[in-house]
């Protein structure tokens, strides 16, 4: 079966069972801080899952794009990919176990036709901790369901040193049978939703795990083991629980949330657990070989390197992730760079990402139709930078040699690293590889020591260059200074709390100032803000200044840029009720002293996803 006939099956199937089909959710995460990518399906639903009404009702499907940053080294075995499909349903305060399990069972093996033989299933033990009990609906329904297609379900209790039992059913403890955002019950913050779950197995087979170096060779073996006989196909969560100060609590509502890779679907359909051996990978397995002269079979690991970073790139800058050194950006490079560096190996000499992209393209612009929208950006994206890391990884390559053998390092020092990174735009995690390779580590504290030094350095020589946005700190300069914090506490106000400040450049006669936000503003909304300073400026408040964490900063509401950039202590200028905003000055004391009427001149496009607005104060310049 092909990737597209399963994702339409799934779909289909749902829809027949009265969900509603929904698009894929963005890989960057719209209203979630907490993370920088969506890793599952249930991260988009997280409000509905919390009692929040879905517009389309309480019964949802869809297939998520998904990427786990977590899983990039782990790529190269047969079952791992950072980026993946997940097919997903939802019960939001409708259906329960009953239905689940029936519609997932009759999925599985009426539809798709997987042999109920090969499946096995995993239920939550129970916790007395947590005071939630073994999950015994779950195991009859299992039961009855085995029983209808004529095959025996033994439930037994997962015991490491006792293998299969003979079962069919496996109790697992909370470590393995719970779902959360965050993980075990441990892990979850206050006000968390998460609850137990059921997951599905597919079994290979027992020869899958003899081979000669299997470290499992002679372990005895169950559904949830890594020996690679088993691959999980799907998991039924039954979140009807958030975590409080108290313990664990019934949400508003019982929810399921059934998430199932579609790559790891197709694995089982094809009965071979390489899921790069799926239809997804042919055309670019192909390409590879092409281009390299080498082939799939005894060079796997790095054609899956390759393919699952390139395909990973080819959404994440369909999202709008472009490769640079921070945030989501930073894991885009590194993707990127590593999958050149396998192909360097390969032998692969000249720029092949574009090509490798358009394949994936090709294959998924149907259901993810922004590909096709935005192939040409991709690709030239995808040039650029394997252009930018091409032109340097060979001398890159030869100078680690070089480096690290004429000093016999067995750890390799900080000066090395920062240099290859600085240098040769290697990232860390791949001259950690690259050690790695040569039986050596790195030495991961000196490597930040370093970095950190430079970052403090730069930051002092774009500060002494930029003055934080400003030409200088005149008196008028500085008035309009404060003006801007002002029309960005103006700007979220009117256009919502996604603009953020993108950069400013502020002289005596002018504020030029930069944001995010996708389109041009009506004039009404120029009018609300316009209002909203003028206000502020008439009131007569205070501007006061307190010094504190940058996580004191964020606590206590201020705008700013959350992440490395900042030092252990921040200041925060304060306008009254107006704004509140990280900023390192200087500001007037007083908005009185702001004389005149503040005026947008001018509102544009400065580069996609950023408007730039031109900005005075009308009579403060007159007066002069
Ligand atoms: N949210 C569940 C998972 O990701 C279905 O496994």
């Amino acid at each position: 079966m092909r990737a597209k006939e399963l994702r339409q099956k799934y779909l289909e199937f749902f829809q027949t069972k009265k969900h509603i089909i929904v698009p894929s959710a963005s890989l960057v995460p719209e209203n979630d801080p907490t993370t920088l990518f969506t890793g599952s399906g249930m991260q988009p639903m997280i409000a509905y899952l919390m009692g929040e009404k879905h517009p389309l009702g309480k019964r949802i499907t869809d297939s998520q794009k998904s990427f786990r940053s977590g899983d990039i080294e782990e790529v190269g075995d047969n079952r791992h990919t950072t980026f993946f499909e997940m097919l997903g349903n939802w019960s939001l305060g409708d259906y329960f176990k009953k239905e689940q399990l029936s519609w997932m069972f009759e999925f599985l093996t009426k539809i798709i036709r997987l042999d109920p033989k090969n499946i096995y299933v995993t239920v939550f033990r129970g916790d007395e901790n947590l005071k939630i009990p073994r999950d015994n609906e779950s195991v009859g329904i299992w039961k009855e369901l085995f029983k209808s297609v004529g095959v025996e379900a033994k439930d037994v209790d997962f015991v490491e040193k006792n293998g299969m039992q003979g079962g069919k059913i496996f109790y697992y403890p909370v470590e393995k049978n719970w779902w959360s955002r965050a993980g075990v019950p441990d892990k979850m913050p206050i006000g968390e939703p998460g609850g137990p779950d059921s997951e599905m197995f597919w079994d290979f087979g027992e020869e899958r795990k003899i081979h000669e170096n299997s470290p499992w060779k002679n372990e005895p073996c169950h559904p949830n083991c890594d020996c690679g006989r088993f691959l999980e196909i799907g998991n039924n969560v039954f979140m009807e629980y958030i975590k409080t100060e108290k313990g664990f609590e019934f949400l508003k509502q019982k929810n399921v949330d059934f998430g199932g890779g579609l790559e790891r679907i197709l694995a089982a359909l094809n009965n071979n657990p390489d899921i790069f051996l799926t239809d997804i990978f042919s055309q670019g397995i192909k390409k590879l070989e092409d281009l390299s002269g080498k082939k799939y079979v005894g060079n796997e690991e790095a054609f899956r390197v390759i393919l699952d970073h390139l395909r990973a790139t080819t959404f994440l800058i369909g999202d709008g992730v472009l490769p640079s050194n921070k945030d989501q950006g930073y894991f885009a490079r590194r993707l990127v760079r590593r999958a050149v560096r396998f192909a360097h190996r390969l032998g692969i000499k000249n720029n092949f990402c574009g090509d490798v992209a358009k394949i994936f393209i090709e294959e998924y612009k149907s259901e993810y139709v922004n590909l096709g929208v935005e192939e040409e950006k991709i690709v030239a994206e995808l040039e650029r930078e394997e252009d930018k890391f091409r032109s340097t990884l060979g001398k890159g390559l030869k100078h680690y040699k070089l480096a690290v053998e004429a000093g016999k390092f067995e750890i390799i020092p900080g000066e090395i690293t920062f240099n290859l990174y600085q240098t040769y735009g290697f990232p860390i995690e791949i001259v950690e590889e690259l050690a790695k390779e040569d039986g050596k580590k790195i030495n991961r504290e000196e490597f930040d020591e370093e970095l950190k030094k430079h970052q403090d350095l730069s930051r002092t020589a774009s500060e002494g260059k930029f003055k934080g946005g400003l030409a200088d700190h005149s008196e008028k300069t500085t008035q309009y200074h404060t003006v801007a914090h002002l029309m960005l506490a103006g700007l979220r106000k009117v256009l919502g709390k996604n603009v953020h400040q993108k950069g400013s450049n502020i002289t005596e006669e002018r504020i030029r100032f930069d944001f995010s936000y996708p389109e041009k503003m009506a004039e009404e909304q120029k009018k609300a803000v316009e209002d909203f300073v003028n206000v502020a400026i008439k009131s007569k408040t205070e501007v006061v200044m307190e010094e504190m964490t940058p996580e004191e900063a964020k606590n206590s509401g201020a705008e700013g840029e959350f992440g490395h950039k900042y030092g252990d202590r921040v200041k925060v200028y304060s306008i009254g009720e107006y704004s509140r905003e990280i900023c390192g000055g200087p500001h007037i004391k007083n908005t009185l002293e702001i004389k005149g009427i503040f005026k947008i001149k001018k509102e544009e496009s400065s580069s996609a996803g950023v408007r730039r607005i031109k900005a005075v104060v009308e009579q403060l310049n007159k007066n002069e």
